[in-house]
């Protein structure tokens, strides 16, 4: 299985650890090439707003975004690392990686490799519902057949002052979930993104008809139009 990881803290810290519980049981499950992004050293620059890569044209950070982007085709799994940000929900190394990659919902430049893919997403800090569904929701925009995910109310600045008790616990977790999530098969497509897909067919039919159009260009030839593609 190769596993796309992206780190979303600044540190090294709660979340690293978490993640790095997961990703050593996912090793026993399996045979596994796992890579690793840290941002914001992966990615050291803000999206632009440039537009460009709606229209099918090179990001200005291709520098950056185009081994992201290769890293994340070429994977059977992705794994979104990242703490809760009381503020908006993330760090915005995080958030900034989604607007570069943002390009790949259903609406723009949907990506047949991902409607096989399986992502798991793992969060530390009170609030990580807050954190998830933004990435579930933009995981299931892009037709990602499975998102699964474990969130840590872990009140702490730092992992190694829980009491050993609540470590255990949180590390008897991670290693059911990595388990679970190495073993999952591919499943029926999430109904949001079936309900997606068809309002994003609705919307490009009627908004995109004409030549020169990306969307609409993208869509007609994959045969999007005619059949859903996941
Ligand atoms: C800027 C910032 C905002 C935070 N906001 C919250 C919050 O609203 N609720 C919460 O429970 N923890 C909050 N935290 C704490 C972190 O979510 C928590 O300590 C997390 O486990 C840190 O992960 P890390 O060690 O991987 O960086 C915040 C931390 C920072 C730095």
């Amino acid at each position: 299985m190769k596993v796309t990881v992206f780190h979303g803290s600044p540190r090294k810290g709660n979340t690293y650890t978490a993640t790095h519980i997961f990703l050593d049981e996912l090793a026993k499950s399996g045979p596994v090439i796992i890579t690793e992004f840290f941002l914001p050293e992966a990615l050291p620059v803000y999206c632009t707003g440039c537009t460009l890569c709606f229209q099918n044209k090179k990001c200005p950070n291709s520098l950056y975004v185009t081994p992201i982007v290769n890293a994340i085709i070429d994977a059977d799994a992705l794994v979104f690392s990242t703490p809760h940000y009381g503020a908006c929900s993330m760090p915005a190394a995080m958030k900034n990686l989604f607007d570069h990659i943002d390009f790949l919902v259903l609406s723009v430049s949907p990506h047949e490799k991902m409607f096989t893919k399986k992502a798991f997403i793992i969060t530390t800090g009170a609030g990580t519902t807050a954190t998830i569904q933004p990435i579930r929701s933009y995981l299931m925009q892009c037709g990602v057949n499975r998102v699964d995910s474990l969130g840590i109310r872990m009140f702490t600045d730092l992992w190694c002052n829980m009491p050993d008790a609540r470590q255990i616990k949180y590390e008897k977790r991670l290693r059911k979930a990595a388990r679970t999530f190495y073993n999952a098969k591919r499943k029926r497509p999430y109904i949001f993104s079936i309900i997606f897909y068809y309002v994003v067919r609705f919307i490009i039919m009627k908004r995109y008809i004409g030549a020169g159009n990306f969307p609409y260009d993208n869509w007609k030839e994959k045969g999007y139009f005619d059949k859903r593609p996941f």
